[in-house]
């Protein structure tokens, strides 16, 4: 008797044991997920390109070459911007941005205060500062990389001359009132046209640097003047605006149209002789400088504290389907 009770001991105790191993060790089958090792890239530095709007066709060119500048030299690049160009929100991000110590940042310059104060936060923290497409002479940055905006004005005012025979009534549209490179480029335009009495300015109106905004703004010149004879566009998506404008409210009248970029539905305009010429900027060139020059800023000041890129007048005959291969060059 006493040797039977202790074979079901044993014999329990046994089983009990291999039951409990087998829910161990098919438990752990089930649930266990193997840990895959994660290699996180390492990069040499991490930058921000902050853009006047995220995604304006202009600025995801600027983008576009940022991103092969930064893939070249290991740079983690971060693009931001507001998505509808407001400087408070460009502000905020670049505020943020100085915050989260990064290791420089390109932004958009923005007129007033309020952006040279942050730019001198950002110094204080350590933190280059590269203004982009538009600068801000009066703060802080290391330097700026972009167009010479009153020079391109002056491209457009000289186009217009060039281009045009007896009284021209002017139309101005810009992108918008408060952005600093519109604004020089008004000067440009109008330094250059002053001395020609045929050509008068007759209004000027923004875009918010949208088609449908240069579309309304077409329509409010063309019913405030009805003497327009040329409407000029100084931001990228202008041009094609004006076409759309014109063609809704005026599609009879010959007016002379000038645009600002070579976004591709400008090129296609300006081969359909709907728009008469532009003033090309390099917006990938501008994005890839920008990146080489920081990496340089990372080390040392940077001797060139104004790097202007190429700027031309473009019309039908000398149209130019550009790249960035053209005039960037770097090891
Ligand atoms: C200007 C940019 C602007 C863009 C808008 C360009 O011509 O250089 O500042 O954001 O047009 O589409």
């Amino acid at each position: 008797m006493k040797g039977a009770k202790w074979f079901i001991f044993i014999g329990g105790g046994a089983l009990f044991f291999s039951i409990v191993g087998a829910m161990i060790y098919f438990g752990y089958k089930t649930f266990y997920i193997e840990q895959e090792r994660v290699e996180y890239p390492t990069y040499d530095y991490h930058f921000v390109l902050i853009s006047e709007e995220l995604d304006n066709d202009y600025w995801r060119l600027v983008e576009q070459g940022a991103r092969r500048a930064a893939e070249e030299k290991n740079i983690f690049l971060e693009y931001v911007g507001p998505r509808k160009a407001d400087n408070d929100q460009l502000l905020k991000r670049l505020d943020r941005m100085i915050a989260t110590k990064v290791d420089g940042i390109i932004v958009q310059g923005v007129e007033g205060s309020e952006f040279e104060d942050l730019v001198f936060k950002g110094i204080e923290n350590g933190i280059p500062i590269i203004t982009i497409d538009t600068d801000v002479k009066t703060s802080m940055r290391s330097a700026y990389i972009g167009t010479n905006n009153y020079y391109a004005g002056q491209l457009a005012g000289e186009m217009l001359i060039k281009n045009t025979t007896g009284t021209q009534y002017v139309g101005i549209i810009m992108g918008r009132f408060d952005a600093i490179n519109q604004q020089e480029r008004v000067a440009g335009f109008k330094d250059a046209i002053a001395a020609v009495e045929r050509i008068q300015i007759v209004g000027e109106k923004e875009s918010n640097i949208t088609q449908s905004g240069a579309a309304q703004a077409t329509y409010a010149l063309l019913k405030e003047h009805s003497r327009v004879t040329a409407l000029v566009g100084l931001s990228a998506l202008d041009g094609i605006g004006i076409v759309e404008g014109l063609q809704e409210f005026l599609p009879n009248r010959e007016v002379y149209v000038s645009a600002f970029d070579l976004l591709p539905a400008t090129t296609a305009l300006i081969k359909d002789e709907r728009i008469d010429g532009t003033v090309a900027q390099y917006p990938q060139e501008m994005g890839y400088e920008s990146i080489y020059s920081m990496i340089e800023l990372q080390q040392s000041e940077l001797l060139e504290k104004e790097i202007y890129t190429p700027t031309r007048a473009i019309r039908k005959e000398n149209i130019i389907e550009y790249g960035l291969d053209e005039h960037v060059k770097h090891d």
